[in-house]
Order: structure tokens, then sequence, then C-alpha cells
């Protein structure tokens, strides 16, 4: 369905938790509050969402991979009448575990956030849990078949600028997406000097140019180079927004909708799960409807830290 600016809503973006078994420096977590989305609920709420339009579906956290039920809601919500994309964002490291699963259950794609391919960078950055497990973890995708795998990498300076050879490089001998993505203040500090900006990577590398994206909602644009198997990608909410061709809702773990990551305006679904179908359903309606018109753009305020939105 349209909002009121009509922008095509497709997209769901749904946190499955706010737990993560990392613990990044720049996503800390709100404390836990509500139990997370339960199985049912989220039945509900992606049939109805379906029913409004709804295409594409992202899982995401905190980590999704710590749901003991993670199998269980792939397979529910991929036979969901009308989505037909299912994509998870996680931190790869129970990927050995539910690789081969998730695949079988329907998920169609993964995201792969990984700062660094360097070990003590990744000790700094994600302060738990260690690099060669991420690493097994991307091979376990590989070999259950799934294909087009994009790692997500933000920047930070002081922190991962090295990586930023390291990952181009990469892009240039794996037929992979490296996508960049500038610091956002969803954090409990913001330190503004640490934000590495898409066109201080471009100036630096003028072998890269820029190709179009297959995806056309894709929030990320690509570049390439010569003799390429892979490509490299921006994401920059911080240097220019992409607020006039949204097509996302996002839903957390604990039963809010979110209209905007930069906006902390947030509508209570809870009430609605007690009540008929249609009643939740024309609740997300009035919603998207509502959804603002800028976020990013117009001043970021946001609350409630990234690990609690799922990006
Ligand atoms: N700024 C930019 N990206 C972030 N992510 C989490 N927190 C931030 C932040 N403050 C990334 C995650 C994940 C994606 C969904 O968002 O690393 O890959």
């Amino acid at each position: 369905m349209k909002d009121s600016y009509s922008r095509e809503i497709n997209y769901l973006r749904l946190s499955l938790t706010g737990r993560c078994n990392l613990n990044c420096i720049y996503c800390k977590r709100d404390p836990v509050g509500r139990p997370d989305i339960s199985l049912e609920e989220i039945k509900n709420l992606v049939e109805a969402l379906a029913e409004l339009g709804i295409n594409k579906v992202r899982l995401t956290g905190g980590e999704p991979l710590m749901r003991d039920d993670i199998v269980e809601i792939t397979k529910t919500i991929a036979s969901i009448p009308g989505i037909t994309d299912l994509a998870m964002t996680t931190n790869a490291i129970l990927l050995t575990k539910y690789a081969k699963d998730l695949k079988d259950a329907g998920l169609h794609r993964l995201n792969i956030s990984l700062n660094t391919l360097d070990y003590d960078t990744f000790k700094n950055m994600a302060r738990f849990g260690k690099l060669p497990e991420v690493l097994a973890g991307i091979e376990a995708a590989k070999e259950a078949g799934f294909e087009k795998i994009k790692f997500n990498t933000v920047l930070m300076r002081g922190e991962n600028d090295r990586d930023i050879e390291t990952f181009i490089e990469y892009a240039k001998n794996e037929p992979i997406e490296v996508r960049f993505i500038e610091y956002m203040p969803m954090g409990d500090k913001y330190e503004k000097a640490k934000v590495i900006k898409a066109d201080e990577v471009l100036a630096a590398h003028p072998e890269l140019y820029p190709i179009d994206n297959a995806d056309k909602k894709s929030v990320a644009t690509l570049y390439t180079g010569d003799g390429f198997k892979g490509k490299v990608g921006f994401i920059t909410p911080i240097s220019s927004s992409f607020c006039d061709n949204c097509n996302r809702i996002r839903v957390t773990h604990d039963l809010k909708v979110r209209m905007c990551l930069g906006k902390d305006f947030e509508n209570d679904l809870a009430p609605f799960f007690y009540l008929p179908k249609e009643e939740l359903k024309a609740e997300l309606s009035r919603i998207i409807k509502a959804k603002p018109e800028k976020g990013f753009c117009s001043g970021f305020s946001t609350k409630r830290k990234m690990g609690n939105i799922g990006g």
C-alpha cells in the first residue's frame, strides 16, 4: 500500500530480539523489556502486512539467530502468501549451526555484518565473540547454498580505516557485495569525528566507478572496478538522504512499529494482538499512512538504540 506521500510500502524489517552475542561499540542496547515477539504474533503480523502489500521481509535483531525458534520463524514467514523475498541480517556467528536449516526453511538471502577482517580490530569493535567464528559462519552459509551474500561494514575512523583497503581487495577477488555504511548516531555516545563519508573513500579510490543497482529500491549506491568480481556499495544515511523512495516499515521485538529509523516516533501494536486480525490490519494501515515524510535529513532523533531496531 502507499503512504500519504505516494511511496509504496512493501518492505518489513522485523527485529526478532534485542539480544545479541556481540556488543559492538556503535550499537548499544536498551535494557530488556517485554518478552520477544512470539511466533504466533509474528505470524499474525506478517499475514496482516502481506495483505496490505508487504512482499519483502528482513529478519534483524539484536542478533536474529539468538532466537531458539529461528528456523520455525523462517519457515512460518516463508509460507505466508505474498511474501516473495525473505532475508536476514546476521553477525554470522551462529550460522555454523543454522545455515543449512535456514536455507531449507526458505530463507532467500543473507547480509552479514562484518566490520573487519583483522582479529584485533574485531576484538575492539565487537568486544564479544571472535573473528574466526564469523568466518566459519560465512563458510557455512556458502556451503548451504546461499548466493549473493552481502557484507555490511560500518566504517569508523580510528577503528577499522585499514579495512577499507582490505574489503575493496576482497570485492575485487570475490563475487561479493561489500557495503560501507556511514556510522549513525544510534548508541550511547556519538563520536561524530569518527564518521567516514562515502566521498572520502571514493576520493581515495579512483579505480571505482558507479554501476546501476539492479535493485532499484536498495539504499546502496554501487561501484565496481575493472577486473572486479564483486561490488562495493555505499549506504550514506549521513551524507545524503534516501527518504524520497523509502519503502520500509520496521517492527521491533517489543511490538512497536517504527516508520522511520531516524525518528523516535513509535506506535505500540501490543493491544492489537488481542483483537481480531482485521483490527490489527486497520491499525497497521493507519500507521503506514502516517509515515513521516523525512527522517535523517530533517535531523536525527532517536533515544532507542540500534541494537533494538535492527538497522
Ligand atoms: N551506524 C551504522 N550502522 C549501524 N549498524 C548498527 N548500528 C549502526 C550505527 N550506529 C549496522 C549493523 C548492521 C546494519 C543493519 O546496521 O552493523 O549491519
